[in-house]
């Protein structure tokens, strides 16, 4: 997904004018490298949506810690940068950290990683939790995540819970870094991603967990317009 423009490109949050409950939002929630950032992005593009990718707000605090020598384990630290991100989606679908680009910086295995384990910590969470708030605005907000339909958007409209294989993932992850001209290892990270997932599904803030009444969606077998357009029927069907 690196080098894609940036989900939340141009979104602000809504003016106290709007009633942001009145906006529908889809969740879509799922382990890391299931295709949520591009299938989310898709259905919103089909809907006419907003889009927020809220894994892209755990990797900005992430790469914020890395660069002010902040320990993944310093909760209260961790907490203050994300609850003060110098974050910029700018019109033409960068991220600007403090000034600097890091639409590309942020999608560094390690800073996903690192993301992976600041986000065991509630004060991040917590920080985290108005300016995700904040994307939901009319005419509707497919957000992507993994506590999106349990945490962040409990009334969320549709919920969809998009799962794959842990070999599949794997083999997409590398192939998305081969394409980039990054050297990837498929065994290193078949067993980086099955921590990760251990890592997220274990935590006792906001566990990666399908919502009550989600939708379970394999696409092990699927392709991308495929795995679109069962979440449209979803959508659809849900009326
Ligand atoms: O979706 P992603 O790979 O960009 O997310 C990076 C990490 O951020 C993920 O391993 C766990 C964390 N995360 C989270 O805890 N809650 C979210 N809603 C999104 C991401």
């Amino acid at each position: 997904m690196s080098g894609d423009p940036s989900p939340q490109a141009g979104v602000r949050p809504v003016p106290a004018s709007i009633d942001a409950r009145l906006a529908p939002v889809l969740a879509l929630d799922g382990p890391t490298a299931s295709g949520k950032g591009t299938i989310a992005q898709r259905v919103a593009a089909a809907l006419g949506w907003h889009y927020l990718d809220s894994g892209a707000l755990y990797r900005l605090t992430a790469l914020a810690a890395l660069r002010a020598g902040v320990p993944f384990d310093d909760a209260e630290g961790l907490a203050r940068l994300a609850a003060a991100l110098p974050v910029d989606f700018t019109a033409d679908g960068r991220i600007v950290l403090g000034g600097a680009d890091v639409t590309d910086a942020i999608r560094d295995e390690a800073v996903g990683n690192g993301a992976s384990r600041l986000a065991v910590h509630a004060g991040v969470r917590a920080a985290l939790l108005g300016l995700q708030r904040g994307f939901r605005r009319p005419p509707g907000l497919v957000a992507d995540g993994r506590d999106m339909g349990t945490v962040v958007f409990p009334d969320a409209t549709l919920k969809v819970f998009l799962t794959a294989s842990a070999e599949s993932r794997a083999d997409r992850r590398h192939k998305q870094l081969i394409e980039k001209g990054i050297s990837a290892n498929l065994p290193g990270l078949l067993q980086d991603l099955r921590e990760r997932d251990a890592r997220d599904a274990s935590r006792s803030v906001a566990p990666l967990a399908q919502a009550e009444g989600a939708h379970v969606l394999d696409s092990t077998s699927l392709s991308i317009d495929e795995t679109v357009e069962k979440v449209l029927e979803l959508w659809t069907a849900q009326g």
